[in-house]
């Protein structure tokens, strides 16, 4: 590496260049979609969230920022997305994509990030930052025949629109609260309406206590969300989706390894499940244990020991108090062995990666294994997953 090496803010006047790394990293964008990612990156770059590495004044590497929102536990919790890392072929292997991940890394916990995300091409160099596996993005196969006769016939469904973006929003959090869901990203009101304005590619569906969004997927339907706060509305729901098996064979699902509709189905999702892992990163430890639920009745006073090289404020013994469904770290004048944890370790715990898991692979030494089972139920539940990919 050159002296000349920077981390910069990408300019508007540099994304020509960007989007030459990227063509050399992902392909070449078509020429359809082109406004459309210059009109996204202006938004990232006009918010401070697209940082970049120069050679001089030559860009030769690039990575943006999104400002998510992701449920654990049943709370919404602020996580910076990672996305659109690339490194210039000529510069790969010599440190580079490192020096813009730790910039990315320092971004994000400038604006105050608890978490960060993001799906890994390579989990290496994103392991070697203190990343770890956080939880999949599941997309089951269903018949659409048998989804076809799943009933619900007596309940009202309406298509719906942009006007609808709030009682969605309602719906989804009424239902990721109470099942106390974890990794799935909330999205703010304006892009819900955005997305349910797109009235030919996007069929949306709502009833009193539920609706689906679904699409085309090649000769097949997929449906991208649907939530239903009771038997015979998912039951509907899935129906009206599966109404199309004259056409479609099958209806893929991003849902939850948990959905009801495993449970009310006749037949089997496809054995073939399609899982894409996405990897999480505490950036103030302290911050995220706080804002994330708990499952109310579970008490856990435990004393752990951080080791993290990239935020060094994490590093040193720690004490997890959690009641009441809430948890706090502070930390500890405590002495003698415990627990202790990595990054890596610490981010696929709070993930709910159970500590048998994380002895198993060297990411969690010392203490008592006795004493694991409170940390297990403490971060267990349901599975972490995601609905979206960026
Ligand atoms: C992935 C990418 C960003 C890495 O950039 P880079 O500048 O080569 O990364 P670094 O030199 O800082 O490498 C950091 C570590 O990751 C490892 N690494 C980098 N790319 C790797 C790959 N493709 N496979 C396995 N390990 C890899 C490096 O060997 C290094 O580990 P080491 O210190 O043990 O040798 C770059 O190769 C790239 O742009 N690839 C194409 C686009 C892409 O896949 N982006 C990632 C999207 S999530």
């Amino acid at each position: 590496m050159t002296d000349a090496l920077r981390l910069v803010d990408i300019t508007e006047d540099q994304l020509d260049a960007v989007l030459r790394v990227r063509a050399r990293s992902f392909g070449p964008l078509p020429g359809s979609s082109r406004e459309q990612w210059h009109k996204d990156a202006v938004e990232f770059l006009e918010d401070g969230r697209y940082v970049g590495v120069v050679d001089g004044d030559e860009v030769i590497a690039a990575a943006r920022i999104w400002d998510f929102r992701q449920w654990w536990g049943g709370r919404q919790v602020p996580m910076a997305g990672i996305a659109g890392v690339v490194v210039s072929p000529e510069y790969r292997g010599r440190g580079v994509g490192s020096m813009l991940m730790r910039g990315v890394l320092q971004r994000s916990i400038d604006r105050g990030f608890p978490l960060t995300a993001l799906y890994p091409a390579t989990t290496v160099i994103y392991r070697k930052l203190g990343y770890e596996f956080g939880g999949g993005r599941y997309r089951f196969s269903f018949q659409a025949a048998d989804l076809r006769s799943l009933g619900g016939r007596g309940v009202d469904i309406r298509r719906a629109g942009p006007a609808d973006a709030g009682r969605f929003l309602e719906l989804v959090a009424e239902a990721h609260e109470g099942g106390r869901a974890s990794g799935v990203l909330g999205w703010p009101e304006a892009k819900v309406a955005e997305w349910l304005a797109d009235d030919e590619d996007v069929f949306a569906y709502l009833a009193d206590d539920g609706f689906v969004v679904y699409n085309w997927d090649g000769n097949n339907l997929r449906v991208d969300e649907l939530i239903a706060h009771s038997e015979t509305t998912a039951r509907a729901l899935w129906a009206t989706v599966g109404s199309g098996s004259s056409t479609a064979r099958t209806v893929h699902a991003y849902i939850s390894p948990n959905d009801p509709v495993h449970l009310l189905a006749q037949l089997e999702a496809d054995k073939e499940t399609h899982v894409q892992h996405w990897m999480l990163r505490l950036l103030d430890a302290p911050a995220a244990i706080a804002a994330r639920g708990f499952a109310p009745g579970v008490v856990a006073e435990v004393d752990l020991w951080l080791d993290d090289a990239e935020v060094p404020a994490h590093s040193g013994r720690w004490h997890l108090s959690v009641a009441d469904g809430s948890g706090k770290l502070m930390p500890s004048e405590g002495t003698g062995d415990v627990l202790r944890l990595g990054s890596r370790g610490l981010s696929a715990l709070y993930a709910g990666t159970p500590l048998a898991t994380l002895r198993g692979s060297g990411l969690a030494s010392g203490g008592s294994v006795a004493a694991d089972g409170v940390l297990d139920t403490a971060f267990g539940g349901a599975p972490a997953y995601m609905l979206d990919f960026f």
